[in-house]
């Protein structure tokens, strides 16, 4: 591997989901504070991440500047106050002339920012694809021009994050293992479980090489497109497919559910993607459930694998309508199964032995689907709305008497 970073995803919160450019130094701060006093630090997010439109251009002596308006204490104070609070911090740059929002960019200017990021104490860099001058094109060429940003994070001897940000161009899978910590796959995300968008055109057997550069991927079209190149993710390199919109209301409770579920699933990074100001409850306690932290953050470190998709006929509105069995070992011998319904209405599913143990042979001789298994549903025990409320309100004595594990793998049944 690159680093010794990301033994397991990262997880963290992005700015760019719910703010854009938007963004200042009060806005991390107040990320820092809310996620500590909801819980979520402990439950394992970790890095406040800033997006794009930071920066002021450069110095004379070619040095990047922060915007001082938004950031008038400097970014080593910023990286300071989020350290304190018991964070890491992540920065932004791309691997262009220009960042996708006309910023400086860090094409030809390597190891200045990479040092000038290292001075300020940054722990991640989230290193985007705009303006990159006709590089790409070539899974070579693309290869070394994110390189060089890896070098030169490497060579300032700081522990630093290194999350590509190329859209899946180039098959960034195939070949960032050694290079990166994690890699997009996809063009953006926006706040969609299903909705398909003529630029993100995935569906059935256009997968392959759909939602490139270009906006509006729904959680499906993502979720459709990773399902190619699960088996690529490992420790400290991992499949990244975007930054989560629990919160930000455009899907219902159980898009939600899934959308996190799914990211976790596949062994994604974990960013949130919401304004913490205005997260509600049930939203939380789908952030902060542990049984599924605990399915992204499993040692062993492999993704699950889609065993099988169908159409079906009640399709949305939109016309989409699948449904999926999905399969993924986990350290210890367990095994994690989703059955997926992305169709209309409700139904009935199975999970065939044979299926849910598809990489152990065929059902009858494999050990696995002959032995008795615990079942346990990582939704069951899901944290009730008031306690998410009191997390939310600040609360303290109805939150002190909140105890996390009571909130883990409770609910079982054996078959
Ligand atoms: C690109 C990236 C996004 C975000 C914006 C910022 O679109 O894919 O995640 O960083 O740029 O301009």
């Amino acid at each position: 591997p690159l680093n010794e970073l990301a033994k397991t995803p990262q997880m963290g919160w992005n700015n760019w989901n719910s703010f854009g450019c938007d963004v200042d130094e009060e806005l991390l701060i107040s990320a820092t504070e809310k996620i500590s006093q909801y819980g979520l630090r402990d439950a394992g997010y970790q890095y406040i991440v800033l997006d794009d439109c930071w920066s002021n251009g450069r110095s004379s002596n070619g040095t990047l500047q922060a915007n001082t308006t938004r950031f008038p204490n400097g970014m080593a104070e910023v990286a300071d106050r989020i350290h304190k609070e018991g964070f890491k911090f992540g920065m932004y740059s791309s691997a262009g002339t220009s960042t996708c929002a006309r910023y400086a960019g860090s094409l030809n200017y390597e190891h200045q920012d990479a040092q000038t990021f290292a001075g300020w104490g940054v722990d991640y860099l989230k290193y985007d694809n705009c303006y990159n001058e006709g590089q790409s094109g070539s899974p070579l060429i693309t290869y070394e021009r994110y390189k060089k940003m890896s070098d030169a994070l490497n060579s300032t001897g700081r522990p630093i994050l290194y999350s590509m940000c190329n859209w899946g161009e180039d098959y960034p899978w195939k070949w960032a293992q050694t290079v990166a910590n994690s890699w997009r796959i996809s063009g953006d995300i926006y706040d969609s479980f299903n909705r398909p968008d003529a630029r993100c055109p995935c569906s059935g057997n256009e997968e392959y090489n759909c939602a490139l550069a270009g906006f509006h991927c729904s959680a499906m079209n993502i979720l459709n497109k990773v399902s190619h190149y699960t088996d690529k993710g490992v420790p400290h390199a991992w499949n990244d497919l975007d930054a989560l919109e629990v919160g930000n209301g455009g899907m219902t409770d159980d898009e939600y559910k899934t959308h996190f579920t799914m990211w976790a699933a596949v062994k994604s990074a974990l960013l949130m993607g919401n304004d913490l100001d205005r997260l509600s409850a049930r939203d939380l306690s789908i952030l902060n459930n542990p049984a599924i932290i605990a399915l992204n953050q499993d040692p062993r470190g492999t993704s699950a694998v889609r065993v099988w998709r169908h159409d079906v006929d009640d399709v949305d509105r939109y016309g989409q309508g699948e449904i999926q069995m999905w399969s993924g070992q986990l350290s210890g011998g367990d095994y994690f199964v989703a059955l997926l319904n992305a169709g209309n209405g409700s139904r009935e599913m199975n999970a065939m032995a044979d299926d849910i143990f598809y990489d152990a042979g065929a059902e009858g001789t494999s050990e696995e689907s002959t032995m008795e298994w615990t079942i346990h549903d990582l939704w069951a025990n899901r944290m009730p709305e008031d306690v998410a409320q009191a997390l939310i309100d600040g609360n303290s004595t109805q939150a002190a008497s909140l105890n996390v594990t009571s909130y883990y793998f409770n609910a079982t049944e054996t078959s």
